[in-house]
């Protein structure tokens, strides 16, 4: 399996910041992701267009919305379908990202909600799962990872192919804070997101990638990649500028 690197630029950049970023990177990479390397960065829903049609000079590289309503149109003021995602020439989107479930009060059933619908729209979905350090300290991380999970996937069509989908293993107190969790930690973990995916998904659970994420960066992600169970990392604050992640991904 080809790792996944992955950039989420959460409410950062105008069209032209996006495009800019993205021409910096074509150039550093030389108009290709390296062997054995996907990309897929996610982006704002107004830099969508522009950055997409910018992202075709890099070869191996999509990108992808940061969040969708579960419909292809209707009266929902201020949501984005599917059908407007994949007009603006993005390949992903995200669901579940921990900024939603506790900044926007999204629950595990509308996350499960947006991920089949996105699936059976023809998105590829990264849904992202991760513990609170409460929970963590509460002994729920099994717990927490199999409720989001079984949740998340809860009406994914059983014909969807293993590329269509991404797990993101995201520990919250590890997002933005600088705080990585440890190499130990990480192993621990995916292995038990491994196990409750292969519970879900039989099979297929092994073709699909999973992916770390919370304050990875140039200088930790070489590491994280060589771990048991790691297929990829989802980058943050350490994407925004081309140079450090064309690093992260070269790394
Ligand atoms: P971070 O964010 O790399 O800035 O910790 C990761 C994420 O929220 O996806």
């Amino acid at each position: 399996m080809k790792k996944l690197m992955a950039a989420n630029w959460k409410m950062y950049k105008t069209g032209a910041e996006a495009v800019a970023t993205v021409n910096e990177m074509a150039a550093m990479l030389n108009g290709t992701a390296p062997e054995g390397r996907e990309i897929a960065v996610f982006v704002p829903f107004t830099a969508l267009e522009a950055a997409s049609a910018a992202m075709k000079s890099i070869s191996g590289a999509s990108t992808g919305a940061e969040n969708l309503y579960p419909a292809s149109e209707g009266a929902f003021t201020g949501e984005i379908s599917p059908v407007m995602i994949k007009a603006c020439g993005a390949a992903w989107v995200l669901t579940g990202h921990s900024e939603r479930r506790h900044i926007l009060g999204e629950s595990d059933e509308f996350v499960g909600q947006k991920t089949a619908f996105a699936l059976q729209s023809g998105l590829r979905v990264m849904l992202c799962i991760g513990e609170t350090l409460e929970e963590r300290e509460s002994g729920l991380l099994r717990n927490v990872l199999e409720r989001q999970l079984k949740l998340g996937l809860k009406d994914v069509p059983a014909e969807t192919p293993a590329e269509a989908l991404a797990i993101a293993y995201e520990p919250v107190w590890a997002i933005g804070t600088g705080k990585t969790a440890t190499n130990d930690d990480i192993v621990e973990t995916h292995a038990i997101c491994r196990e409750l995916m292969r519970e879900i998904m039989g099979a297929k659970a092994d073709e699909t990638p999973l992916l770390y994420g919370g304050s990875v960066k140039p200088a930790n992600a070489g590491s994280i990649l060589t771990l048991d169970n790691v297929d990829g990392v989802l980058v943050g604050g350490a994407s925004l500028k081309a140079e450090s992640f064309t690093q992260i991904i070269n790394a």
